[in-house]
């Protein structure tokens, strides 16, 4: 940022802050507050790369940045998965290590925090696929590949290697093309083609920062002020609450019928666009979660085309986030893309439809490594195109590890191939695996007083309906106090697990629950159900 780009709320305090020297370098000064108080500032001068520290008097008074000054949009803005409870939780796990450091017992009754809040596989033990980080590894490092090191590789991954190397300009450490690199590109399309029958066309795919960034990318395009409105279903995973807080528009509630495995209603749907409309927003878009989180449902075939032909009646753009198509568990199901049934009905002619994938979860759970795509097709007009293509262009452009992971989940070994045994073995350990643990999670909720959990036909969640006890809602209310909130608190601080309050999600009024994970390994998952269970019951006595 220049000196005059600075400039214009208060130029007399910033107009020095980029400056000729007189030697004729460029002098940056980057204001650092002292324990003088907010008058004086001590002030790093670097001058032709040297950097020197002095004491300056520069006046801050009017320039002061405040919570009160700073874009209240932000401030606005929520996330209950990573929300106080489990800023909480960091707490008692600092305070935890310094127990064990120091050799005392643990104040609680428990010795370890174990995060349920969050769909973050490898945290919580999940081993990464050999094959994805083989290929990773050895892309990243050429060394890994040398003096007879190869050996340490199946066949397929140095093809794969190689293959990578000569069609990545620059390598992984370089920017490639906004949407990314177009050969990862090309391998993300035939796998969408593979798994849906009609063939994908790598210019409608966009790499990703996680399709978190994707949904970034399109809510800021579509909303301009609060009148631009989107459709989310509720209870929904708070990116989109969050994000059309930040960019200003109105979130349009459809609930999900909890009763009927959380599905859609359309009537239910329709009534709220009426009513969104009525009232002046001009309804922009739809967002659909398959599978749900945190409801972990799995829509019919039916509600995803009466969707599709809703939108595509009445001028509605479809984002659809299928970032848990892998994860199935219910017997007989499996999933089925927006975009497939948007082609099979002839509807790609018109409506727009965004897609959504991930590789934070699946059988991969590559969170950290942030990668996904976002798909566009059918009815788009290109100047908004466009639009969204610029706004990847000021990001530069996807990470590199991320884009390599995105493209080799989409195009995984097959059959044949010397990775493919293994990686097959590893996938579907990992999800049988998860299968069970959600069915045994499930099962045992299922038997406690209050307590009514719908299956988790996909995802990574169960989120279990609470009838509280009167006593105890009164309780809060007296208290000022959210009733799923503090049932989630006393959770934590009795056993360490950490679980996100249904009212971070949205819930039909007069309804709790909670939402939590189904991730840990199959030993802890059974002392997390001991405990959960244990805990509801002994609430549940007290208010008795
Ligand atoms: C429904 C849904 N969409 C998007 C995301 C964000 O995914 P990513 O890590 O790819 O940004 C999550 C993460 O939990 C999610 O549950």
């Amino acid at each position: 940022m220049t000196g005059q780009n600075v400039m214009g709320s208060d130029a007399k305090t910033l107009q020095d802050n980029t400056c000729r020297s007189p030697i004729g370098t460029r002098r940056r000064v980057r204001a650092r507050r002292t324990i003088d108080g907010p008058e004086r500032e001590s002030v790093a001068i670097e001058r032709s790369g040297r950097r020197v520290f002095k004491t300056t008097s520069v006046d801050m008074g009017a320039s002061k940045v405040t919570v009160e000054s700073v874009n209240q949009a932000v401030v606005r803005a929520e996330y209950a998965v990573r929300g106080p409870i489990v800023a909480k939780a960091r707490e008692i796990e600092q305070e935890l290590a310094e127990c064990a450091k120091n050799g005392k017992p643990s104040p609680y009754g428990f010795d370890k925090v174990v995060y349920c809040n969050i769909g973050n596989p490898q945290q919580l033990g999940q081993k990464p696929m050999t094959f994805f980080r083989q290929v990773s590894a050895a892309l990243d490092w050429e060394g890994l590949t040398q003096n007879g090191a190869c050996a340490a590789f199946p066949s397929d991954v140095l093809t794969r290697v190689k293959n990578l190397r000569e069609n990545i300009s620059g390598g992984t450490g370089a920017y490639s093309e906004s949407k990314g690199v177009r050969c990862l590109r090309e391998a993300v399309a035939k796998g969408i083609t593979a798994r849906d029958g009609f063939e994908a066309n790598v210019d409608d795919i966009y790499l990703t920062d996680g399709a978190s960034a994707g949904c970034h990318y399109l809510m800021n395009v579509l909303i301009r002020d609060d009148t631009d409105a989107v459709l989310c279903p509720i209870p929904q995973y708070p990116l989109y609450s969050a994000a059309l807080t930040l960019y200003g528009g109105t979130l349009v509630p459809y609930y999900m019928d909890e009763e009927t495995g959380w599905s859609l209603n359309l009537d239910h749907l329709k009534k709220q666009t009426e009513d969104a409309r009525a009232a002046g927003k001009n309804v922009r878009a739809l967002v659909v979660i398959n599978p749900g989180n945190p409801t972990g449902n799995l829509l019919s075939d039916e509600n995803l085309l009466e969707i599709a032909q809703f939108c595509a009646d009445e001028g509605i753009i479809i984002i659809s986030d299928e970032v848990y198509q892998e994860n199935i568990y219910a017997e007989g199901k499996t999933f089925k893309s927006m975009r497939k049934v948007v082609f099979e009905a002839g509807l790609d002619s018109r409506v727009p439809l965004a897609s959504f994938h991930s590789i934070s979860k699946g059988y991969y759970g590559e969170c950290g490594r942030r990668g996904g795509f976002m798909e566009l097709v059918g009815a788009w007009d290109a100047g908004v195109v466009e639009q969204i293509l610029k706004l990847a262009s000021i990001a530069l452009c996807p990470n590199l590890v991320g884009q390599v992971t995105t493209s080799l989940v989409m195009d995984p070994p097959v059959e044949g191939e010397p990775s493919y045994e293994l990686y097959a073995k590893e996938r579907d350990d990992i999800l049988s695996s998860l299968a069970r643990r959600a069915k045994k999670l499930v099962s045992t909720l299922n038997t406690l007083e209050g307590v009514v959990c719908q299956e988790a036909q996909g995802a990574m969640y169960a989120f279990p309906n609470l009838t509280f006890p009167q006593k105890y809602l009164d309780e809060c209310t007296a208290a000022g106090k959210v009733a799923d909130a503090e049932y989630c608190t006393r959770l934590l601080l009795k056993t360490g697990i950490v679980t996100v309050p249904g009212s971070g999600f949205g819930q039909k009024p007069g309804t709790w629950h909670f939402r939590t994970t189904f991730l840990p390994s199959e030993e802890d998952i059974e002392t997390v159900t001991v405990q959960l269970c244990d805990f509801h019951r002994e609430f549940m006595a007290q208010y008795k």
